[in-house]
């Protein structure tokens, strides 16, 4: 195959220039200015398409510009975009019923907040609250987010704690190891090893953590740390862990909720009801609101204390809240899950078949329409290949397929409405792009700056 090049008219160098200028962010290369989307596509200011495989950051299950959500936005935008939060409004109440109807066990109450990292420090405050106590327990390689609290109890590696230190949470222990059974921690194999890496992990906590642990927060699928599956018996045995522990159980479903995996709520699939969940990406309609639910047990006993309930300037404002509750009542009428399930099983028999095909993809995991990509050097090593990830990356978007590589691990996180065809039209590119890269494709690009392999220099991409 010969290199391929990007084709940049003058007007869209010209954008790029101005945003390396003007503003100050994360960047991949190409810096690729995109302006409008529809349905599983957008189009750059050259009006080029690209599938969105990551549905912006897996924030839209509908795609983009679905029609009827489009509509409410236009209509409330006329009504009121924002409003002080020392109030509430229609479309607040309305999303919190409609996702309080959606989850079991008494969770009906939700805290709304503008970040996922933020509605994880709300989980993590409720914790402390409702205990008394302070420590907070983590999977190493999940993650929680960005601000600092939720940083500390961060561990997906790469440059992004560099510096940190005292400026993270001291009473956190990142103690549990994770049912990472491609790459096992404590080197046993499932089932054999009944989920031996959580029994360590108990010991674990015994030495790492004060013993006054407050809670115990994780992924129900770890998806930035490596999409890691856990076997079906990890989650209910997290739960009867953080019981004898006394602490509550905190799950973040940012990147699974709603639906991705088959389920309204990943949790789900164990039927491993926590105490605390905490939303926002798909739930928020690509919408800054997130949120942190609970029981009005656990709300009336912390209310008044560690500032909780929490609020701030822009959570639970009308147009965000509208045009969640309008994609959330969509993914429920459409039976969205259902559709996860079934094109998520056609997707992973597709991309099953480029692991058979190709050396450098090591793994294929997850669950439904969230399935990924391990990138290694050969199978037989499993060693990560974060640099060949890139690579992949680079040549797939040449071929119109907009991803998400972050170290070796490259995401396939499409809307939920996409289809057999578009599937298979990916997956080929996917192809294309992947024997491309094993050709050393391209020959003079240097991603090492702008990339996540930019990392190992203490920068960090969002996940
Ligand atoms: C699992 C998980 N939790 C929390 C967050 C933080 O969300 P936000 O970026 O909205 O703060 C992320 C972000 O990628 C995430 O993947």
């Amino acid at each position: 195959m010969t290199d391929k090049a990007f084709d940049f008219s003058a007007t869209h160098k010209d954008w790029m220039d101005r945003d390396g200028r003007a503003v100050l962010g994360w960047r991949y290369h190409p810096k690729i200015i995109f302006r409008s989307g529809r349905g599983t596509k957008i189009a750059d200011v050259d009006g080029k398409e690209y599938y969105d495989l990551n549905s912006g950051m897996m924030s839209l299950p509908l795609g983009h510009s679905h029609p009827e959500v489009t509509e409410v936005i236009r209509e409330v935008a006329g009504l009121m975009v924002h409003e002080s939060s020392w109030y509430s409004n229609p479309w607040a109440i309305e999303l919190a019923e409609l996702i309080g109807s959606t989850l079991p066990a008494g969770l009906k109450l939700v805290n709304f907040a503008v970040t996922g990292s933020e509605a994880n420090e709300i989980g993590m405050r409720m914790a402390i609250a409702k205990t008394g106590k302070f420590d907070i327990v983590s999977v190493i390689r999940g993650l929680h987010g960005g601000s600092l609290a939720v940083e500390a109890v961060t561990t997906v590696g790469g440059g992004r704690r560099k510096g940190l230190g005292p400026l993270m949470m001291p009473a956190r222990a990142n103690a549990i190891l994770p049912p990472f059974c491609y790459r096992c921690p404590v080197n046993l194999a499932y089932p054999g090893c009944d989920v031996k890496c959580l029994k360590t992990s108990e010991d674990l906590m015994e030495y790492l953590t004060t013993k006054e642990v407050a809670g115990v927060i994780a992924e129900p699928i770890l998806v930035p740390g490596g999409m890691i599956v856990p076997p079906k018996e990890w989650l209910p045995r997290m739960k009867e862990l953080a019981r004898r522990w006394g602490a509550l159980l905190i799950l973040d479903e940012m990147q699974l909720a709603p639906a991705r995996t088959g389920k309204f709520w990943a949790f789900e699939h164990t039927d491993t009801a926590p105490d605390i969940v905490t939303f926002g990406k798909g739930m928020s309609a690509g919408f800054a609101v997130c949120g942190t639910v609970t029981t009005r047990e656990i709300a009336d006993e912390v209310a008044g204390k560690l500032g909780l309930p929490w609020s701030g300037t822009y959570p639970g404002d009308p147009l965000a809240c509208a045009a969640a509750h309008k994609t959330i009542q969509i993914v429920l009428r459409d039976r969205l899950a259902e559709r996860s399930e079934k094109l998520g099983a056609i997707l992973r028999r597709k991309l099953e078949g480029l692991r058979d095909r190709h050396e450098c993809v090591g793994d294929i995991r997850g669950m439904g329409l969230y399935q990924m990509l391990d990138i290694v050097t050969d199978k037989k090593s499993k060693t990560p290949d974060p640099a060949m990830g890139e690579r992949i990356r680079y040549n797939v978007l040449l071929e119109g397929v907009a991803a998400i590589c972050v170290k070796n691990f490259m995401r396939v996180s499409p809307p939920l409405i996409i289809t057999e065809a578009e599937i298979d039209d990916i997956v080929g590119r996917l192809d294309t792009a992947i024997r491309r890269s094993l050709e050393g494709h391209p020959k003079d690009v240097d991603f090492s700056s702008s990339s996540s392999l930019a990392e190992s220099k203490g920068r960090r991409a969002a996940e």
